[in-house]
Parts: C-alpha cells; sequence; structure tokens
C-alpha cells in the first residue's frame, strides 16, 4: 500500500513506521490515522513481524491533533462519526508497540505514545497536553492515560495548564521507560524491539494482553487473570524448548507455537 503521510518499513522482525508530515511537525490528521492504523494492523497480521515501532522525526514525534484541520469542526460532526475513536484500533494491535520520542510530543502526540506499550524517549524530547490553551482538552486519551503514567497530580497540572514535561522528568515520573541521546534513538528502539521479537511470538502477545489488563482489573482479576494466562502456557512448543535450552545450556530456538 502507498502511504502520503508516513514512511512504513522493515528492519528484520521489526516492522518500523515513521510519521512524515515535516511541514506539520507530523501534526495527525485524519490521513495519518487512516495510515498508522492501516499499516500496524498489516504488520500485526504478517507473520514475519514480531515487534513494532512508531517514531517522527528528531524534532516532533507529533505536535498533536491537525489543529487546522479540527478548527471548523462542529459538535454534531464530531459526536456523529466518534471523532478519536478510530486511534483505539491502535491499541488493539496484539504485537508490541514502542513509541520511539524525539522532540515534540504534544496533545495526540503525547496520547499516541502512550496508546504505544512503552516510549524509549530520546534526550529532547517534550511531552504535554497543551489542548487547554486552543479552548478543550485531551481527546486521545490524555486525561486518563496521563494520570495513570504519571499520577493525578502531575497529571492534572499538565492538563491545566499546557505545561511541557522534559525526557528526564518523564523518566523520574514513569512515563516512558528510559531515555536515550537522540542520535541514537532509532537504533536503540530498533535493538529493543529486535530482541522482543526474537522471543516466542505467542508468549510476548500474553505477556502484552496480561500486562495491559492491569489497567482494566481489579488486582485479584488480574492475578487470576495472569495465572491461567501462565497456565496456558504450559501448552506452548516454545515453553518446552525454551527451558530445554536453558538446562542443555544453549540459546532457545522459538518457531511460535
Ligand atoms: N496542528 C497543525 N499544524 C501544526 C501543529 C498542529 N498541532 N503543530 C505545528 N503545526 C504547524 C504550524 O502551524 C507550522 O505550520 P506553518 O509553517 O504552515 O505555519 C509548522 O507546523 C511549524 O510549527 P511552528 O512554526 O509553530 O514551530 P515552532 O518550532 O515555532 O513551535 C510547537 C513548535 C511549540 C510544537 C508549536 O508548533 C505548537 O505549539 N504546536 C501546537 C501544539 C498543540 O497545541 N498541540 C495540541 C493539538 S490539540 C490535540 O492534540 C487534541 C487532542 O487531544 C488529540
Amino acid at each position: 500500500m502507498a502511504y502520503e503521510t508516513i514512511l512504513v518499513e522493515t528492519r528484520g522482525r521489526v516492522g518500523l513506521i515513521t510519521l512524515n508530515r515535516p511541514k506539520a511537525l507530523n501534526a495527525l490528521n485524519s490521513k495519518v490515522l487512516e495510515e498508522v492504523v492501516a499499516a500496524a494492523e498489516a504488520f500485526d497480521e504478517n507473520a514475519k513481524v514480531g515487534a513494532i515501532v512508531i517514531t517522527g522525526s528528531e524534532k516532533a514525534f507529533a505536535a498533536g491533533a491537525d489543529i487546522k484541520e479540527m478548527q471548523p469542526k462542529t459538535y454534531i460532526e464530531a459526536y456523529m462519526e466518534d471523532f478519536f475513536a478510530d486511534w483505539e484500533r491502535l491499541t488493539r494491535i496484539r504485537k508490541p508497540v514502542i513509541a520511539a520520542v524525539a522532540g515534540y510530543a504534544l496533545g495526540g502526540g503525547c496520547e499516541l505514545a502512550m496508546m504505544c506499550d512503552f516510549i524509549l524517549a530520546a534526550d529532547n524530547a517534550k511531552f504535554g497536553q497543551p489542548e487547554i490553551t486552543l479552548g478543550v482538552m485531551p481527546g486521545m486519551g490524555g486525561s486518563q492515560r496521563l494520570t495513570r503514567f504519571v499520577g493525578k497530580s502531575k497529571a492534572m497540572e499538565m492538563c491545566l495548564t499546557g505545561r511541557m514535561m522534559d525526557a528526564l522528568e518523564a523518566e523520574r515520573s514513569g512515563l516512558v521507560s528510559r531515555v536515550v541521546p537522540a542520535g541514537e534513538l532509532i537504533e536503540e528502539a530498533l535493538k529493543v524491539a529486535g530482541k522482543i521479537a526474537e522471543f516466542s511470538l505467542p508468549a510476548v502477545m500474553m505477556v502484552k494482553e496480561t500486562v495491559n489488563r492491569s489497567y482494566e482489573m481489579t488486582l485479584a482479576e488480574g492475578l487470576r487473570f495472569e495465572r491461567r494466562v501462565f497456565h496456558s502456557m504450559f501448552a506452548l512448543a516454545d515453553q518446552k524448548e525454551g527451558m530445554a535450552a536453558f538446562t542443555e545450556k544453549r540459546s532457545a530456538q522459538f518457531r511460535n507455537r
């Protein structure tokens, strides 16, 4: 498929999606939404891909939803099309999705990064929910996901003031897993994704599903869910292989079954 607003490639077993609207700092318009979701869904179905990375440019991961596209929208249009709801399709991708964030991740850009399974940040990354400065509020999950990542106090301050958080504060607050030098971001993200893609794909997918359940369930329900999924892993040939390889002091040859 030919894309207009993103670049799509595979590096080994990693699917790489690069947002590519440099003149608009990768602002997320409806075309970007359609293409990012389509590319991620195609990678999810591609047996040669084990993990996905979403990135932007060194200056901007994404500076938010496209303000120029949104400005004339009416309430009834937004309601009837359930504006932004299609981004939820990204959260239904079953393979791990890593956000590699350099530069601005603002509004929808920050929210897109938070839809991914974890965020690797460049040391020049800046995160924020500046919607309040436009007379609106986050609409792609920011008020809910940011609060779960960084806690109520910081999320509330960021959403109410539009203040940006730098990479170190984002790491300290639990928003990002790690900070790396900007020049090394893509290589590091591809390395991490490549490592994940070497493991048993069904095991990786079960880990992703189970960790994500922790946001939806009580602790008791989540622990029971974890145990049941863990039990089911004993049906995997890869469990037999992984444990045999350990015992025989050799590297495991996973076959994704
Ligand atoms: N939508 C549309 N266009 C955008 C944009 C956005 N979110 N962000 C930047 N652009 C465009 C600018 O209009 C400009 O285009 P022109 O050259 O045609 O004027 C181009 O990108 C470069 O931007 P700047 O000249 O502003 O670059 P800068 O380096 O001076 O500033 C910035 C960078 C601080 C990120 C600034 O661009 C900015 O504040 N952008 C808007 C950030 C924002 O408010 N995001 C939230 C959007 S609302 C939202 O996301 C809702 C939601 O919950 C999903």
